[in-house]
Order: C-alpha cells, then sequence, then structure tokens
C-alpha cells in the first residue's frame, strides 16, 4: 500500500450515477469490480450518487425509479448488502456537509481545468450551466473522504476526478496542518477500464448517447444483446494475430477488450484464441459469452425491482450504516475547520 494511506484502515468507496440505466461499460468498468473487491473482504462502500444525478436535470419520478433499478443492478450483479454498505448518497447529510467545507478548500481554475466539465460544456452556454456542475468533483471529493476511503475502483473517464480528490486532501491536510485525509489510491484495472460504443469506437460507452444500439444496458433481455453484438460496427479484416495489429482498429480492440473482461481472461488470450478468425465467428462466440454472463442480471434485477420497498429498505439500512462511519469524521472535520458543535 502506499505510504500517504498506510495509516489508514484499507477500505474501498465507490459510486454510479443514477442517471440512466446502468451499462456494459458500468458494469465492466465498474460494478463487476466492486462485486471482486467485495469477495476479497476488504471493506467496501457502494453509492448510488443521487445529488450528482441533478447537476443536470432530472425528472424526479425518473430519478426515483433510476436509483431503484441501479440498487437492483448492484444487488444481481453479485453485491450483498450485508457485507458492502450499499445506499443512495442524498440519505447521508455528511456528503453535501463535507462537500460544502471541499468548495471553501478547491480553487475555481482545478474545476475548470477538468476535462469532464469542458466536454460536457463544449459548444454549450457554460453560464448556463448549474453551478452544481462545475462544483460537481468538489462533491467527489467528499463522498470518498467522508469515509477516508484508501481506494476507489473507477474506470479510466474518472481518473482526473481522483487526482483532483488527492490535491483536495492534500491541501485540507497542509491548510490546516493536519494529517487527516488519506491521499486516496484510483484503482483502474481489468481488462475494460474503457468500453466503447458499439457504433462508433472512438466514443465511450455511455447511458446518455442518444443511439440504444451503441450500448448493452444491464436490463437488456438475451435477444436484444445478441443482436446488439451482432450488429456492432466493425472493420472488414479477421482478427490480427497480435495484440499489436489491434492499435488502429478501435472497433475491434473494444469487442476483444469487452470479450477479455467477461471471460476474466486478458486481451491477449483471447487474440490467441481467436486471432486470424473473422468477425462471423468472433461476434456471436462473443455474443453467447454475454448473454449467459448477463441475462441472468437482467433477469434478477426484474425480480428485485418488483418489491420496491424491500430495495428502499436496503438503502435505508446502508445509509445508517454509512451514516455511522461518517459521522465521527465529519465531526473531527468541523473541529479542525474551528466550527462549534455544541448542540449535544
Ligand atoms: P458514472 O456514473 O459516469 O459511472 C460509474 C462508473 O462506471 C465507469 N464507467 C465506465 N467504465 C468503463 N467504460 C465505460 N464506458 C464506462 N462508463 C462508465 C465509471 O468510470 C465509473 O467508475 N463521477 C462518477 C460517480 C461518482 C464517484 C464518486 C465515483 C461520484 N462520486 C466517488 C467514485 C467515487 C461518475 O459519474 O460515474
Amino acid at each position: 500500500m502506499a505510504e500517504a494511506t498506510s495509516k489508514f484502515t484499507p477500505r474501498i468507496f465507490s459510486g454510479i450515477q443514477p442517471s440512466g440505466g446502468l451499462t456494459l461499460g458500468n458494469y465492466l468498468g465498474a460494478l463487476k469490480r466492486f462485486v471482486e473487491k467485495q469477495n476479497e473482504g476488504i471493506e467496501t462502500i457502494y453509492c448510488l450518487v443521487d445529488l450528482h444525478a441533478i447537476t443536470v436535470w432530472q425528472d424526479p419520478e425518473k430519478l426515483r425509479a433510476q436509483t431503484r433499478e441501479a440498487a437492483a443492478g448492484f444487488i444481481a450483479a453479485g453485491i450483498d448488502p450485508k457485507r458492502s454498505i450499499l445506499f443512495n448518497q442524498s440519505q447521508v447529510p455528511g456528503h453535501a456537509q463535507l462537500a460544502w467545507i471541499f468548495n471553501c478548500v478547491a480553487r475555481m481554475g482545478w474545476m475548470g481545468r477538468m476535462t469532464q466539465w469542458k466536454d460536457k460544456t463544449a459548444g454549450k452556454n457554460a453560464e448556463a450551466e448549474s453551478l452544481g456542475l462545475f462544483a460537481y468533483p468538489s462533491l467527489m471529493a467528499a463522498d470518498i473522504l467522508l469515509y477516508h476511503a484508501t481506494h476507489v475502483p473507477v474506470g479510466e473517464d474518472q481518473k482526473q476526478h481522483l487526482e483532483l480528490t488527492r490535491d483536495i486532501a492534500m491541501k485540507f491536510n497542509h491548510d490546516y496542518k493536519v494529517d487527516f485525509f488519506p491521499v486516496t489510491e484510483p484503482v483502474i484495472e481489468g481488462a475494460a477500464t474503457r468500453v466503447m460504443s458499439l457504433r462508433d469506437g472512438s466514443k465511450k460507452m455511455s447511458k446518455s448517447d442518444p443511439s440504444d444500439a451503441s450500448r448493452i444496458n444491464l436490463t437488456d433481455d438475451a435477444d436484444t444483446i445478441a443482436q446488439k453484438f451482432r450488429k456492432a460496427r466493425t472493420d472488414p479484416e479477421p482478427l490480427p494475430e497480435a495484440l499489436d495489429g489491434l492499435k488502429e482498429r478501435p472497433e475491434a480492440k473494444n469487442l476483444v477488450n469487452i470479450y477479455a473482461a467477461l471471460a476474466d481472461m486478458t486481451a491477449e488470450a483471447v487474440i490467441a484464441e481467436f486471432g486470424g478468425k473473422g468477425f462471423g465467428t468472433f461476434k456471436p462466440a462473443l455474443a453467447d459469452l454475454a448473454v449467459a454472463r448477463l441475462a441472468p442480471i437482467a433477469e434478477e434485477m426484474k425480480r428485485l425491482m418488483a418489491d420496491p420497498a424491500e430495495i428502499d429498505r436496503i438503502l435505508g439500512d446502508g445509509a445508517e450504516r454509512a451514516d455511522a462511519i461518517a459521522a465521527p469524521i465529519l465531526q473531527r472535520t468541523f473541529d479542525i475547520v474551528g466550527m462549534i458543535r455544541s448542540r449535544g
């Protein structure tokens, strides 16, 4: 473990926005790995970040439904709400409270340099975006540091936000002359840290892409999954005999990485098996594998969503357990900053 986090007990935190349905990108880049971390026996805290979701407009009823659906997705994928803490962010007030303190630690320039902020405002009038969207990374730092989390598994697109989290922790520690917040380690591992669109190998697979064919949704049934892989955009060449041959072939590379991640293999091993074979062979194999891995998750999600009260109960229980960890850390933060806390 890295020096800066060594005095802290290993603890994992990560989050997903319930701003749409979960995709294969969320699954391979995050959720599947959340389950692996849970099963390694490390303390794991997973959060549906509804406060982040509303940095862009969300219909209230849809947000509620998507939060429940995401919770069902976590459980169906293997998160055990007894072993992991699973909750929605807004039920633990410390996230917003610590975010405010971090808003006063972080600098405007740091936020303005975030590529996600730049991407989300590209070609638009940034002045018309919400203040919350600009401050988004500061709330993300609060999510993580509220629990003194030491490790954060994420996909590659979150790397810069995690660097900012480290900067905020270091600036806080420096300004207040304390060694209070850990300098968190990002954990970006596996064959599919950046799953690309099935229609365009230069674009990230995303829940907000207008084309449903560009992504696999965790709720897609077996036929839909198979059909989307069969129709995925590729080039006409067979798969190369060595990994190097995928360099200039983003669509082919993406499908190989997806196969590798779903099968728990390396991309090298996939190429060793399929090198020289055409997509007429590879796509059906990938579709079968994806259906075998994903269709049972969709089925289980459906079953879980039939009982929303039980999902709400699980989220409430998770929030209570999260709050119990967060409260003393928040209390100490207020002390460090110089706030009077005398309500008993
Ligand atoms: P979000 O909701 O966009 O995505 C959730 C997780 O899924 C990963 N991911 C992907 N991985 C590989 N390929 C893709 N195409 C792909 N799309 C999404 C993301 O990297 C992420 O790990 N800001 C975060 C949510 C957040 C958070 C946190 C994460 C809020 N607070 C604290 C970690 C710790 C976000 O928007 O993720």
